[in-house]
């Protein structure tokens, strides 16, 4: 923490291992309030598990996590009640209807009894899912799953919302139509949003910052723009790549992940993600 400024998150050398595989290895990362904040990188990075110690769901063996200030291995219930998470995997219940399956995230996430009702009807018409409340989730596109668990997510007015790949499977107006619906909540509210994301040009159209994040820690961090630039400029340095256009992110993200590539990136990404969310939706 600078100033007066508090960080909505702080990892400071978090470390997190399986077994013999460091998920996350010496991460530093410093989200600010308000902001859009992309994490990136391939398959296996250590994305998901970062931020399952983030939101509390793994303890913290080594290093600190901050939420708004507080620790997360001293202060666990307080970090629950600042945030909202969609997790990667699907977690809304098919045998619940929308509505019901949105309550059962504000009775968890300690909204008040007497203002549940109201607030299950506030989220789920934030992401459009109001004509839609009363049938059950399994009957719902894979698209209107992933706005139902938006909602579930929103329902407590988290101050921070951490999204794992909310878009993937989704159709290009479907991953509009969610991103749309976050930025109205924070046009409203002022919420930090933390994301993961394999769509290049949706980080770059929506983040503040991003990002590169490769076997268990940073790499490059920046605006969208200033990573372009910063690949172009080191082109042009070199005498590599096309120096005549701007680099995308997307040729960002290659030059950071693209080195060394192991068997859980290039084009086992597409073939693992494809059958996850065929999975997941179906
Ligand atoms: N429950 C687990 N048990 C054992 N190893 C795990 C477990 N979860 C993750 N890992 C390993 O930790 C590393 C980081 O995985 P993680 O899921 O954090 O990556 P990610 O960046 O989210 O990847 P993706 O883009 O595929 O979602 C990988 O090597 C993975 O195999
Ligand atoms: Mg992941």
């Amino acid at each position: 923490m600078t100033g007066d400024t508090v960080e909505a998150v702080s990892c400071t050398q978090l470390a997190y291992a399986f077994g013999e595989t460091r998920a996350v290895d010496g991460l530093d990362l410093s989200v600010r309030e308000g902001e859009v904040f992309g994490l990136l990188g391939p398959n296996g990075a250590g994305k998901t598990t970062a931020i399952r110690c983030i939101t509390t769901l793994l303890p913290v063996p080594s290093g600190m996590v901050r939420v708004f200030g507080h620790d997360t291995a001293r202060d666990r219930m307080a970090v629950r009640r600042l945030l909202g998470y969609v997790p990667q995997q699907l977690s809304a219940d098919s045998g619940l209807t929308g509505r019901e399956n949105v309550a059962l995230f504000a009775r968890v996430f300690d909204v008040a009894r007497r203002e549940r009702a109201a607030r299950v009807a506030q989220a789920l018409a934030a992401v459009g899912l109001t004509d839609a409340a009363d049938r059950l989730a399994g009957t719902y596109s894979g698209g209107m799953v992933r706005r139902l668990e938006l909602a579930q997510a929103l329902v407590s007015a988290p101050r921070l919302l951490i999204l794992d790949e909310p878009t993937i499977g989704l159709d290009p107006i479907a991953r509009t139509g969610v991103w749309e619906h976050i930025n109205a909540v924070r046009a409203a509210t002022g919420m930090t949003v933390l994301v993961t994301t394999h769509y290049m040009d949706e980080a770059d159209q929506y983040c503040d910052r991003v990002a590169l994040m490769a076997r268990g820690r940073i790499h490059s961090l920046g605006t969208p723009a200033e990573l372009r630039q910063g690949l172009g400029e080191r082109r042009r340095a070199a005498g590599t790549g096309a120096t005549d256009t701007l680099p995308t992110l997307e040729d960002v993200f290659r030059d950071v992940a693209g080195s060394g590539l192991d068997d859980q990136s290039g084009d086992f990404r597409d073939v693992r993600s494809t059958r996850r969310t065929a999975k997941r939706v179906g």
